[in-house]
């Protein structure tokens, strides 16, 4: 197993914040817990899988993290705010929102059913604009142990796939398209209103990941690999790292962005 890299930040950029993770038991998600609360952060996660789960949390309590599961799914309404509810009662507020949790599997566009088709919007789109909705009472500026003047953060990840077109994603495509201007309205309105910033993060292929091993079968990869910009995939912790900046100070003022993390992959184009 390679090292992990070590971080640029402080440990304490995070220090006393409460985070909660959709999908933050396994993959990026899972990633994103262990660097916030490596950085002084108290995380909560939401997943459907509860086995998952409790290994996520045990993994991050022995790091010295507070954590704590909850299972739920961000499809169902009453789980998004029983989790929401059930993170401020054990941590006593929420800063963070960090909506993670995805759906996908590759598909011919003829082949997708309207139902597969709504199921991924379901997951991604309805789903953050769900969690966003039901955690905007904790998140707002004067809420729930904040002061009058200091409104929270939302985190949402997306993806680099409807920048163009992409092969057989057109599901996951459309919903991150959602997402991504969910970002940017949210970021409009509840700036405006609320002091909460909104940003997102667009993960191009990153390694060791669900969506790479679902979406990069091997034969696939091979010729995407030739065209990588910078001759690699990414790993997890890229996307935590820049994570850490946008959650933290030094992104203050960035808000409505969905920050691409990928290596340039997405403007790659076979050489002429
Ligand atoms: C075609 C499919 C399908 C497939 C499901 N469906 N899988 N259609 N090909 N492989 C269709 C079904 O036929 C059904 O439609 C509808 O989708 C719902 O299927 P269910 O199995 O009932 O859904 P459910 O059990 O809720 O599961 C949701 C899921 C599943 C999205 C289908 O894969 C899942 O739970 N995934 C979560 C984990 C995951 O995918 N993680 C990867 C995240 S990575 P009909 O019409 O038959 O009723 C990621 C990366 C983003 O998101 C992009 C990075 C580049």
């Amino acid at each position: 197993m390679e090292m992990e890299s070590p971080s640029p930040f402080k440990g304490d950029i995070l220090k006393g914040k409460v985070v909660l993770l959709t999908g933050g038991g396994s993959g990026i998600g899972f990633e994103i817990s262990a660097q916030f609360g490596k950085h002084g952060a108290s995380i909560a996660i939401m997943g459907r899988r509860k086995n998952v789960l409790d290994d996520a949390v045990s993994a991050l309590r022995s790091l010295g993290i507070p954590a704590v599961g909850f299972v739920g799914d961000v499809r169902r309404r009453e789980d998004a705010q029983r989790v929401v509810d059930a993170t401020v009662k054990h941590f006593g507020k929420l800063d963070i929102l960090v909506n993670a949790a995805a759906g996908n599997f590759l598909v011919a566009a003829e082949d997708l059913s309207p139902n597969g088709f709504k199921t991924v919007l379901d997951i991604d789109s309805v789903g953050t604009f769900t969690m966003c909705h039901e955690a905007l009472k904790y998140l707002k500026k004067g809420g729930p142990g904040r002061s009058s003047s200091d409104g929270g953060f939302i985190l949402n990840i997306s993806a680099t796939l409807h920048f163009t077109a992409s092969w057989y994603q057109i599901h996951v495509s459309a919903a991150k398209a959602a997402v991504d201007s969910l970002t940017r309205n949210l970021a409009l309105e509840w700036g405006t209103d609320y002091d909460i910033r909104v940003n997102g993060i667009a993960p191009g292929p990153i390694g060791d990941t669900a969506g790479f091993r679902k979406l990069m079968p091997q034969e696939m990869n091979n010729k995407v690999m030739e065209d990588l910009p910078l001759d690699k995939v990414g790993e997890k912790w890229d996307v935590a790292m820049a994570a850490l900046y946008l959650a933290s100070d030094a992104g203050k003022f960035i808000n409505g962005t969905t920050l691409t993390v990928d290596g340039g992959a997405w403007l790659s184009r076979p050489r002429r």
